[in-house]
């Protein structure tokens, strides 16, 4: 495996918490190799051919099917619109939905490389206070009464990078001011079928008929983000408008062949097998890296637990700035996302987010013991 291979290539003596991917011993290969051989073996070459706008009918019906049982939601085919994953279809809503100068709203914190696609749009994001539930209310209709947004995005479940979940009634209420204020509310529910405890509240995909909504989903964390395949869901009509921009008339729909590879796996019951097998890993992770936490930096750090999704979000008790404390960590062979890059107005310096997805238990405690060692190293200065 190179550079130029992988989006980020990590030196074996550096265990890094700051990465978002799955684990590579997790990454099913065989799995694939047997929905590849399924799909071939069907005989018909129209997946290899420009693709239906909105994507493969066939897959389309098997992963309503799927998405259907994993969010307890009568869910039809017309209503699911095939993407090349989250970040593509946020990159093609603001194409459509926005001019440059809008303003979006987001959570503070956020998904850090959603900035990133609002940026390259050109788009002015506020930021939202939020609280252990996520998104706040309250706070969101302040921010109505001075402008009103082209979008929301939103992680409502288990959020990256907090954690947090957005309770059922603040859903419905920010359902509500969208059909009152007139935004189209960007629901990222990347993480919703990684839930590991407690079952989170309807995805916000339950409210694409009654409000202005997108839900946006991937089979990224489910599967393999190297297939880049995704969905997007809603009205007949929003998708509609997807359907007929400049990119899908000239590319057709997005991704078939890959398409047609994991309608195999959804068909054949392997997605949701591997999905099972996710929760019980990555629940056994999460446990490990909340108690090498605890063990070695009881009263440095202060989190709530996450239920489920991929990260800990901490505050660094000491008053230390996590963006310096990082080159330190670097020599002690850890590392992490500082808070900073998670706000859209350069705040949260005092926060890390800590990845349990990527390591097996053993590395997740060697990896803090690490960043223990470097904390106390800069609190010494
Ligand atoms: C909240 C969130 N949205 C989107 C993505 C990227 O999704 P995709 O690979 O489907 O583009 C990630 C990946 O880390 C994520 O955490």
């Amino acid at each position: 495996m190179t550079s130029q291979i992988l989006q980020s290539d990590i030196p074996a003596s550096l265990i890094d918490l700051g990465v978002g991917n799955p684990a590579p011993e997790l990454l099913p290969l065989d799995l694939l190799r047997q929905a590849a051989a399924h799909a071939l073996a069907q005989g018909d070459a129209a997946p290899l051919q420009y693709g239906f706008e909105a994507g493969d009918v066939r897959f389309r019906q098997a992963l309503a099917v799927f998405l259907s049982q994993e969010y307890s939601l009568k869910i039809d085919f017309s209503q699911l619109f095939v993407s090349n994953g989250v970040s593509q279809a946020l990159d093609l809503i603001c194409t459509l939905y926005t001019t440059p100068g809008d303003v979006v709203f987001a959570e503070e914190p956020t998904y850090f490389l959603a900035l990133r696609i609002f940026a390259d749009h050109r788009l002015r994001v506020v930021g939202l206070p939020t609280d252990e539930h996520g998104l706040r209310i309250d706070a969101l209709e302040d921010a109505l009464k001075r402008q009103r947004p082209a979008l929301l995005y939103t992680v409502p479940t288990h959020q990256n990078p907090s954690g947090a979940t957005l309770p059922l009634d603040r859903r419905r209420r920010l359902v509500e001011l969208s059909q009152e204020h007139g935004f189209l509310v960007l629901a990222d529910e990347v993480y919703h079928c990684l839930s590991y405890g407690e079952q989170p509240p309807p995805p916000l995909a339950s409210f694409v008929d009654r409000g202005a909504v997108l839900s946006l989903g991937s089979f990224s964390k489910i599967l393999a983000p190297g297939l880049r395949l995704g969905w997007i869901q809603g009205r007949a009509d929003r998708l509609q408008t997807l359907a007929q921009s400049g990119l899908l008339d000239s590319g057709g729909g997005l991704n078939p062949f890959t398409a047609t590879i994991v309608r195999s796996a959804l068909e054949l019951g392997l997605q949701q097998q591997h999905l099972d097998h996710l929760r019980r890993v990555y629940a056994t992770r999460l446990a490990a890296l909340d108690a090498a936490l605890q063990h070695h930096l009881a009263g440095q750090l202060s989190y709530q637990r996450p239920e489920s999704g991929f990260f800990i979000w901490a505050r660094l008790l000491g008053g230390l700035d996590a963006e310096q404390l990082l080159a330190n960590a670097k020599s002690h062979g850890v590392s992490f996302r500082p808070g900073v890059r998670f706000s859209s107005k350069g705040g949260l310096r005092d926060f890390v987010r800590l990845c349990f997805a990527y390591y097996d238990q053993a590395r997740l405690a060697d990896g803090v013991a690490r960043l223990a060692d470097a904390i106390a190293e800069a609190s010494a200065c």
